[in-house]
């Protein structure tokens, strides 16, 4: 049983056959291949571009999608997320997809259920789906062309799932990951170049991905206002001048904090096509996992 828990769970093959199928479902409206499949999305995390598009790509390919309402569910009566899981696992779907603020809680589950696992975000480890979405972006604008291609990923580096799954994705795809970020958001890995101002780095970078800044997920207040650390993190329109880069956000997007209002409306910033792009490769991840193909 193939499950997908962080991208490393996909070869780079799988990861090239699965855009062959992402790029024909963007061509097609909906597609029968999963008829009479039932999905279940087990969201404990307030999502809005995930579950939509999981939701969207099962309804397209002809599955039927149950989405728990975990605020109204039996949790709140003390059951354990195992034993919701053992339940829903009873009711044979033919996937559960899941995300959670706990890192590691998908992957602790696939030895209890008989169906494909997917993560859709567990804390700050990983978001697999979220990071295949964004290489298929990038392969597609480049033509395909990654090798050497300089990414630089901004701002809340250290609590960002979204970093956490793309630092090591791109980098099997010939790309050159770096940080840019303030000491208290940097990645706790040597692994990477981290640097504390894009301009110093802004002059060799194909892609930017600006993140958002997870005050959700720090314990401490490390600025006086968060318009304090826009000034120097947030992507404007006098960062990016007249370079040719494309600019990426995984969404959600805090406005004139991570990217201003004009670089929102510039043409190189590819964030909506990141969307449209999620339903065709969470298409493509369903009918892989589900029919096993
Ligand atoms: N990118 C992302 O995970 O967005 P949501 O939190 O809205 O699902």
């Amino acid at each position: 049983m193939q499950h997908l828990i962080r991208t490393a769970d996909f070869t780079n093959e799988e990861i090239f056959t699965l855009y062959n199928d992402a790029r024909m479902f963007l061509d097609m409206e909906t597609s029968d291949v999963l008829k009479g499949k039932i999905i279940v999305t087990l969201f404990f995390e307030n999502s809005t571009r995930t579950r939509s598009a999981f939701e969207i790509a099962a309804k397209r390919l002809g599955a039927q999608i149950v989405s728990l309402d975990v605020g109204t569910s039996s949790r709140s009566k003390g059951e354990t997320i195992f034993d919701t899981v053992a339940n829903i696992n009873a009711m044979k779907p033919d996937a559960i997809i899941i995300r959670h603020s706990d890192c590691g809680l998908p992957g602790s589950l696939v030895d209890h259920v008989d169906c494909p696992i997917i993560n859709a975000g567990d804390g700050k480890h990983a978001h697999p789906t979220q990071a295949l979405l964004d290489l298929f972006t990038i392969i597609e604008h480049f033509n395909g062309d990654t090798k050497g291609k300089k990414v630089a990923i901004v701002g809340d580096v250290r609590t960002s799932r979204v970093a956490g799954s793309n630092k090591k994705l791109l980098p099997r795809f010939g790309m050159d990951v770096c940080f840019v970020a303030p000491d208290c958001f940097k990645d706790d890995s040597n692994n990477y170049k981290q640097y504390d101002n894009i301009s110093e780095i802004i002059d060799e970078v194909d892609v930017v991905m600006s993140l958002r800044t997870q005050l959700e997920r720090h314990n401490e207040v490390f600025f006086a206002s968060i318009h304090e650390y826009a000034k120097d993190y947030c992507i404007t329109s006098e960062t990016f001048g007249n370079r040719d880069i494309l600019l990426l956000h995984p969404g959600p997007v805090n406005r004139n904090v991570d990217i201003s209002d004009d670089m929102l409306k510039d043409k190189r910033n590819k964030i909506l096509e990141q969307v449209t792009n999620g339903v065709a490769v969470r298409m493509a991840i369903l009918k892989k996992l589900i029919l096993k193909q």
